[in-house]
């Protein structure tokens, strides 16, 4: 059974969805494995490197007509023209986003698994892929708050002088937060933070940074470690209450999100206004509207005198070790997916994918059909 790694279309992505290690691997498993020639290139993983692991380097037809195709992003229309009726594809597909991929996939006759479907489960956190890149992402917004503002994040203690340490808030501790926090405390600042789970107090605090408690009449902790939507209510109080707050810190990082809903609002025009000058804003919800309405998306901005970064991809600035994370997600649910055959037809062998909870969840499009969202009963 043949394993391709196309390389990737999406405009900056400098990711790629598979590792020479993951090739190595993926060859012990029995799959025979065909890159794209350059499809590592950006994350510095060579050509060379990948035909020693083993695989064989191919053009981009090749790569995308093999039964199993592994991307990081989608793929766009002339790729997935050139996908095999019957064929395997694993990749971040944006779920919540129009759909025509999956109608494009699925008049393919591809069988597609999104991999932001991948349950919250403890058995499949090695395939969690939301999580692995948001963990990255909240490492590298930090380290980009801290390049653009003008000044130390630790406490600084020279003959020339003291200065202070940085105070950094973080908005919403699920992934990204909690791995920015640990940066922002590395680093040497000051952390305080918020969320509308009160049950990631524990987890905030153990990481040294403290918890902003915030009265907005009500808590909003949902399933699987997601938030539930506040009320109108509570919005407009979490707004106002934060208004305050956000004028003590020198970098807000917001993270605040809930699955396929447009981001809250949590940094108002009035909040940007009460900050001090030369105070940045990293807003890792900026695909999805931003926790600050100001924010643009993948553009770096100045609103009354602060900086906002609405990066939507960080995780393609660490593209090295992102992809090395996002591959062995990817290899981990693809070993669920498969099964030893014996016999004359000795190799990996692909399972009935709604055997399995994690498989049947993030499998999106199937034998001509569009399986997300799924039809209500
Ligand atoms: P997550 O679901 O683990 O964390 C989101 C957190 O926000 C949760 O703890 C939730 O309780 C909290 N939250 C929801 N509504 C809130 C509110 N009104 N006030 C305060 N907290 C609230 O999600 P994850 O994986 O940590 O991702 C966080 C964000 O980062 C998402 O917007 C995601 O799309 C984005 N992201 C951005 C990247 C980038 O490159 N810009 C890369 C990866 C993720």
């Amino acid at each position: 059974m043949k394993v391709g790694i196309p390389k990737e279309t999406v405009s900056g992505e400098g990711r790629v969805a598979t590792t020479p290690d993951i090739v190595k691997r993926l060859c012990a498993k029995g799959f025979e494995v065909c890159v794209e020639r350059g499809a590592g290139r950006k994350a510095a993983y060579a050509n060379a490197a990948y035909t020693e692991a083993g695989a064989t380097m191919v053009d981009a037809a090749t790569a995308l007509a093999a039964d199993i195709v592994l991307m990081v992003r989608a793929p766009d229309a002339k790729q997935v023209a050139a996908l095999s009726e019957g064929s395997v594809l694993l990749a971040l597909l944006d779920p919540w986003g129009d759909g025509k991929i999956f109608k494009a996939l699925a008049k393919q006759g591809v069988s597609a698994f999104a991999l932001e479907l991948i349950p919250r489960i403890s058995r499949a956190q090695s395939m969690d892929a939301l999580s692995s890149q948001s963990n990255i992402a909240g490492y590298r917004a930090v380290i980009e708050a801290s390049a653009r503002y003008g000044r130390f994040f630790p406490m600084m203690m020279t003959s020339a002088g003291a200065a202070r340490p940085a105070k950094v808030i973080v908005l919403g501790a699920g992934v990204a937060g909690l791995q920015a926090i640990a940066t922002a405390r590395r680093l040497g600042a000051e952390v305080e933070s918020f969320d509308v789970r009160p049950e990631v107090k524990e987890q905030i605090e153990s990481l040294g940074a403290k918890f902003i408690e915030l009265d907005i009449g009500e808590t909003a902790s949902g399933e699987g470690g997601y938030a539930k939507e506040l009320s109108e209510d509570a919005k407009e109080r979490q707004q106002q209450a934060l208004t305050e707050y956000l004028g003590t810190a020198n970098v807000v990082v917001s993270t605040a999100l809930i699955p396929g809903r447009p981001a809250p609002v949590l940094i108002t025009e009035e909040a940007l206004k009460g900050m001090a000058e030369g105070s940045v804003v990293v807003d890792m919800a900026a695909a999805n509207g931003g926790n600050c309405p100001a924010t643009r998306a993948d553009r770096v901005s100045t609103k009354h005198g602060v900086t906002l970064v609405g990066y939507t991809n960080f995780p393609s600035m660490v593209a090295g070790d992102a992809s090395s994370f996002y591959g062995r997600n990817l290899f981990n649910l693809l070993s669920l997916m498969v099964e030893e055959a014996e016999g004359e037809e000795a190799g990996p062998k692909l399972k009935d994918f709604s055997e399995d909870e994690v498989t049947a969840a993030s499998l999106v499009t199937h034998q001509g059909e569009v399986l997300y969202p799924p039809k209500k009963a």
